[in-house]
């Protein structure tokens, strides 16, 4: 089992105007590109439907890296290329798997999870097709998820005689809730977008030829506001989900009040008494 994780993107900068800063890192299965402070990354295996190898994995996590260190990205958007966001892990590669080699994947798979919900930036699924399995559970990494009209979420893996890897049992379960993951996992089945939002998985459904424009419109939205104290509340509410309430709201409660020693902070308020737009300056 081969993982080729060198990092051999390619980034080109492209400048048009004074503040714009076009910019794209190329790897074989996983694409980004950021512009206007959005990072999109695609990840692109769409004659497989996206299935997740280790190279993909990272190929991802390389990408991830990339995106969450580069100042110019404020906030991360991940979707798929064809009509697939992520068809699940690849069977083909999983199917001559030793227990040694499943648990290095699975650990792999999980590093990459970590990487997005670590990031001290927003990251949003934008969920364009089939997400199984594994699909379903990189989009539960994210912050939220936002899908296409024929966007498909499941956990098919115990129809393969196996369960979720990359985390599926925990967070599903802490998304929409114990009774319906338990159901979604021992049943296998397939719901479709309007079934995901019922269920509290996605935030909201767009037409396909839509999908990217309207995230794009709620990622510039997020970054009209305080990305400084976005990225404290993305780290309580993650972390916070594992302490007793006790400690995280004493967690909360140190982070809001460091949050006033922010420059954000005194712009914000300034600029709500002065009757103002704030400009916020991330610190
Ligand atoms: N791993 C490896 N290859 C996969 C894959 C996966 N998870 N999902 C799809 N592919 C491949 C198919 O084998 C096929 O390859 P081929 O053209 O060489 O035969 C190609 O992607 C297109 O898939 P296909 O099944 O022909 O598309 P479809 O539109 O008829 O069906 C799905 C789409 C998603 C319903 C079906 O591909 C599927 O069930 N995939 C597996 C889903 C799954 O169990 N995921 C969890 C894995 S743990």
């Amino acid at each position: 089992m081969d993982i080729d994780n060198s990092g051999e993107g390619k980034i080109n900068l492209v400048r048009a105007g004074k503040e714009r800063r076009d910019k794209t890192m190329t790897r074989e299965t996983v694409l980004s590109e950021v512009s206007d402070g959005i990072a999109t990354i695609t990840i692109n295996r769409p004659e497989v439907l996206n299935a997740l190898n280790m190279q993909l994995l990272g190929d991802l996590l390389g990408v991830i890296g990339e995106v969450s260190t580069d100042a110019d990205v404020k906030i991360v958007v991940i979707t798929g290329a064809g009509k697939a966001f992520v068809a699940g892990a690849d069977i083909a590669q999983m199917k001559e798997f030793t227990t040694r080699q499943a648990l290095a994947f699975g650990d792999f798979g999980h590093s990459v999870l970590l990487g997005l919900e670590t990031m001290d930036k927003p990251v949003i699924a934008a969920v364009n097709g089939y997400a199984l399995g594994g699909g379903t559970e990189i989009a539960l990494g994210c912050d939220f998820i936002y899908a296409s009209s024929k966007a498909k979420f499941g956990q098919p893996e115990v129809g393969l005689g196996i369960i979720p890897g990359f985390g599926g049992t925990q967070r599903l379960a802490r998304t929409v809730g114990m009774n319906k993951a338990r159901e979604l996992i021992y049943t296998g089945d397939i719901i479709d977008a309007a079934e995901a939002k019922r269920i509290g998985l996605v935030g909201d459904v767009f037409a396909p030829e839509e999908l990217m424009d309207k995230v794009r419109e709620k990622a510039q939205a997020i970054m009209t506001k305080g990305l400084f104290a976005i990225g404290t509340a993305k780290r309580l509410i993650n972390k916070g989900v594992d302490l007793s309430l006790d400690a995280a709201l004493e967690f909360e409660k140190q982070a809001f009040s460091a949050l006033f020693g922010s420059e954000d902070q005194k712009i914000g308020m300034t600029a709500f008494v002065e009757k103002k737009a704030p400009q916020f300056r991330n610190r």
